[in-house]
């Protein structure tokens, strides 16, 4: 996707950081904004800001980790823009930090439900309404460079960063064939409000297991407070965008932690010399497989 104009960009946490930036940048190249977010007064300052300079926008209070809720959001946007959104961007995310061992259910069932569930269901919710479109689309998710690798103190949210990296690389395969291009973004830093992500932790989700108060807020806030800044962020989006790029990871400290990472697991690996038989008979029944038996997974009616 080249032009913008016209396009309907439907962005979860569009009230603040990353999704504000990208409310903003889409906003000003002609597409028709949505936000969805928690925070209903943060909805409202955005939306009075970004109409203030012009841009079409709505907002939508949603939390995106109830299904039903988000399936009358995408009623709503097709009542309000004609249309399901040809711009999804699944921003919305929250973090907290402590030992991994210290977790409560709570902490995973928040942290896990947000940042994965909450993008489940924003794929649940618009990718067949986006395929009946029929319309040329682009989806944008928001992971974190956290997903590339564990953490003592982010477990379930680097659990959660990860599983979305690899669920957004299953579905750009799938959804080449419909015109609907893919990208994940992992940034490292974020100028944006994350470190207050605490306070809209839902109380249904009981007690945390985590030190959280106005000083780990306030310690959060000297990292983001040097982050990126959303719009210089979401200028890089637009790019992968424009070129159907899958990985967004506009920050070049990362460079040296992601070949670590990758050498580590490459590394575990042996050489085929020590197995070439077994590789060899293993390779050709999966690629056997993939060529033949695969196909009775798929529906009769999308078989070529
Ligand atoms: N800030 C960083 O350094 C950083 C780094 C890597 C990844 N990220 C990711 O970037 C994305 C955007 O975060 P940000 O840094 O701009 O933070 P932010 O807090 O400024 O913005 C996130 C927005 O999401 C909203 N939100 C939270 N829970 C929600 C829910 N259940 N339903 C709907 N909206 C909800 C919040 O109200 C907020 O407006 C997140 O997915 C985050 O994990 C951030």
């Amino acid at each position: 996707m080249k032009d913008f104009k016209g396009q309907v960009a439907f962005i979860t946490g569009g009230a603040s950081g990353a999704g504000f930036g990208q409310a903003t940048l889409f906003g000003r190249e002609g597409a028709k904004i949505v936000i969805a977010d928690v925070r209903g007064d943060a909805i409202a300052r955005a939306v009075g800001e970004l109409k203030k300079e012009g841009i079409t926008v709505h907002g939508i209070q949603l939390d995106i980790t109830d299904r039903e809720a988000y399936a009358r959001a995408a009623d709503e946007v097709e009542r309000v823009f004609g249309g399901p959104p040809t711009l999804l961007f699944n921003t919305a995310g929250v973090n907290n930090f402590g030992p991994v061992e210290k977790s409560t259910y709570g902490d995973f069932d928040w942290l896990i439900g947000v940042n994965l569930g909450g993008v489940v269901n924003g794929m649940m919710t618009f990718v067949p309404r986006m395929i009946r479109a029929k319309r040329p689309a682009h989806i944008v998710t928001v992971a974190s460079l956290g997903g590339f690798m564990g953490s003592a103190l982010a477990a379930p949210y680097s659990a959660a960063k990860a599983a979305v990296v690899n669920l957004m690389e299953s579905y750009r395969m799938s959804l080449a064939k419909h015109d609907i291009g893919v990208s994940v973004v992992c940034p490292a830093n974020i100028k944006s409000n994350i470190a207050e992500a605490v306070r809209t932790r839902s109380d249904k989700y009981g007690a945390t297991g985590y030190v959280s108060n106005e000083e780990s807020i306030a310690s959060l806030h000297s990292i983001y407070k040097h982050g990126m800044e959303p719009l210089v962020l979401a200028g890089h989006i637009k790019r992968a965008i424009e070129e159907n790029q899958l990985y967004v990871i506009p920050y070049p400290e990362a460079k040296e932690l992601l070949q670590m990472r990758f050498k580590a697991i490459v590394d575990a690996v042996p050489a085929m010399e020590t197995d070439a038989e077994g590789a060899k008979k293993r390779v050709a029944a999966l690629q056997e497989w993939v060529s033949t038996g695969a196909k009775v997974f798929v529906p009769p009616e999308d078989r070529k």
